[in-house]
C-alpha cells in the first residue's frame, strides 16, 4: 500500500506555555510534509519534493496542521437538548437532562445520536473524547461500535447513578459492578477505544455505588475514571450535606478510591488550594468547559491557578455539552481567553492549542501518542483553514505573526474553519466534498 503523507503549515507544541514562555513553545513548519504509515506520524519536515515521490499526498494549500483536538468532557446523550433554555445545574439536570436521557433505553435513538454526535465532533477537528454515555448499558454499546467504524481514539463508559434520579435512570451498585464489568471486558482496549468508569457525580451515587466504581477501577488497570467535581455552590453544600464529615467535594472522591491518574473531573471550577494540592499529587486531571460553566452560570474555572508551576494540576478542555454550546474547540477557547480575562491573566494561542492538543492529551495519560504532529505520534491531524469566512480571511490578512494569526482563528474561528480530520491516518472528514464523511 501505498504511505499517505500530508503537505500544509504545521503547528505543534514543543513545550508547555503555562511553564514556559509561550512564544518558545510552538513547533513551526510553514510548508511542511508529513509522512504516516501504518496510521502513525512516520516523519514531519520541511515540504520535500524528492521525499514525497512516491506518495499519497493530499495538499491543503494554505490549511493549518494541527493535533486533532482533545474533548476532555462531554454527554453525546445530551446532543438533543444543547440550548435548554432558563436553569442552573440542579434544576437543569431535573427538568432537562434526566428526561432526555431516559429515549437512551432504546438502542436504535442510541445510534442515530452516536452516529450525529460522531459526525459532529469530526466537523470540529475533534478526535479524541472522554465521552458520557447514559445508564443504559446499549447506549455505550451503540457509541462505541460507531466510533470503531471511525476508528476514533475515543474514551467513554455507561453512567453510574442510584440516587437523586427518576427510578428509570438508576441502576445498583451490583448492576453498576456487572455491567461495567461486562462492557469493560467487550471494550477496553478493542482497537482503539478505552472504557471509562463513570459515577455521574457524588450526589447520584451512595458511597456504595462509588466503592462499586473503585473497586472496577483498581480491578481494570489502564481504563478511566470521570464524573463532575465543584461546579457549582449549591451543588458543593449538597455533597458536604450527603456525605458528612468529608473535608471537601474531592474528598469524597479521594476517600472512595477515585483520584489518581485517569481520573478526569469534569469543572473544578469552586476548587480549595487543598484541593488543587491533592489533585497535582495524584495526577488527577481536570476538564475546564467554559462554554457550559458560562451557560449554566456555575462559575469561572481559574485555569492559571490550576496550572501554577510550583504545583502544576493536569487540565484538558471539555465542552460539557450539552450544557456546553458548541462541539469547537475553537469556541471553548473563545470563552476560555474571556474567564482567564476576568481572572485577570492572558490566554495565549499557544496555551489555547496546548489545552486543546498536547495538554489534553498529557491530562488524560495519552501523551506518548496523542497530541503532536511527531513522529511516532498517532495520526490524528485537524487541518484548519484560517481564510474560513470573510471576517477569518480579511482579518488574517492584518495579523503579524503567527501567534496572532492562531488567537485569530481561536476567537473567530468554529467548525467552518475545520478543513479537514484525519483519524489514524486517514481523512475521515473534508469539509469541502459533497460525502463529507468517510468510515475508515
Ligand atoms: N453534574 C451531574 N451531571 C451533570 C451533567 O450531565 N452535566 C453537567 N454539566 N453537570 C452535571
Ligand atoms: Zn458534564
Amino acid at each position: 500500500m501505498t504511505a499517505r503523507a500530508l503537505r500544509g503549515e504545521v503547528v505543534s507544541l514543543r513545550a508547555d506555555p503555562f511553564l514556559e514562555d509561550p512564544a518558545d513553545c510552538l513547533e513551526h513548519i510553514p510548508d511542511a510534509l508529513v509522512v504516516i504509515e501504518d496510521g502513525i506520524i512516520a516523519s514531519v519536515g520541511p515540504w520535500d519534493e524528492a521525499a514525497a515521490r512516491g506518495l499519497d499526498v493530499t495538499h491543503y494549500p494554505g490549511g493549518i496542521i494541527t493535533p486533532g483536538f482533545i474533548d476532555a468532557h462531554v454527554h453525546y446523550p445530551q446532543t438533543q437538548m444543547i440550548g435548554a433554555f432558563g436553569e442552573g445545574l440542579l434544576e437543569w439536570l431535573e427538568k432537562y437532562t434526566f428526561v432526555a436521557e431516559q429515549d437512551f433505553a432504546n438502542r436504535v435513538h442510541a445510534e442515530e445520536v452516536s452516529a450525529i454526535f460522531l459526525r459532529e465532533l469530526l466537523r470540529a477537528g475533534t478526535t479524541t473524547a472522554a465521552v458520557y454515555c447514559t445508564v443504559h448499558p446499549q447506549s455505550v454499546e451503540a457509541f462505541f461500535a460507531e466510533s470503531e467504524r471511525f476508528d476514533t481514539r475515543m474514551i467513554a463508559g455507561k453512567v453510574l447513578m442510584d440516587r437523586n434520579a427518576p427510578e428509570a435512570l438508576l441502576d445498583t451498585p451490583e448492576s453498576a459492578y456487572a455491567d461495567s464489568k461486562r462492557l469493560i471486558e467487550a471494550w477496553h482496549g478493542r482497537g482503539r477505544q478505552l472504557y471509562c468508569i463513570t459515577p455521574r457525580f457524588a450526589p447520584s451515587c451512595s458511597p456504595e455505588e462509588l466503592a462499586a466504581a473503585a473497586r472496577l477501577w483498581r480491578e481494570h488497570p489502564g481504563t478511566y475514571v470521570q464524573t463532575h467535581l465543584c461546579e457549582t455552590t449549591a451543588e458543593i453544600d449538597w455533597v458536604l450535606d450527603l456525605f458528612p464529615g468529608h473535608e471537601s467535594y474531592l474528598d469524597v472522591y479521594d476517600r472512595a478510591g477515585l483520584v489518581g491518574p485517569r481520573a478526569i473531573f469534569g469543572h473544578a471550577v469552586h476548587m480549595n488550594e487543598r484541593d488543587f494540592c491533592r489533585c497535582h499529587e495524584a495526577g488527577a486531571a481536570l476538564a475546564h468547559c467554559p462554554t457550559s460553566n458560562l451557560f449554566l452560570g456555575s462559575g469561572l474555572f481559574k485555569v492559571f491557578e490550576a496550572r501554577r508551576a510550583d504545583r502544576p494540576v493536569h487540565v484538558a478542555l471539555g465542552t460539557d455539552l450539552g450544557a456546553g454550546t458548541a462541539f469547537s474547540q475553537l469556541r471553548s477557547l473563545d470563552e476560555a481567553y474571556k474567564v482567564a480575562k476576568l481572572g485577570g491573566e492572558k490566554l495565549t494561542a499557544a496555551h489555547g492549542l496546548w489545552l486543546a492538543t498536547r495538554g489534553g492529551a498529557e491530562a488524560l495519560q495519552l501523551g506518548d501518542r496523542l497530541g503532536q504532529v511527531a513522529p511516532g505520534m498517532e495520526a490524528d491531524l485537524v487541518v484548519l483553514d484560517p481564510a474560513a469566512t470573510p471576517i477569518l480571511e480579511f482579518r488574517s490578512r492584518f495579523a503579524r505573526d503567527l501567534m496572532e494569526r492562531l488567537f485569530i482563528l481561536m476567537i473567530l474561528g468554529d467548525d467552518r474553519a475545520v478543513r479537514a480530520s484525519w483519524v489514524a491516518g486517514r481523512p475521515v472528514y473534508d469539509r469541502d466534498r459533497a460525502d463529507a464523511f468517510r468510515y475508515a
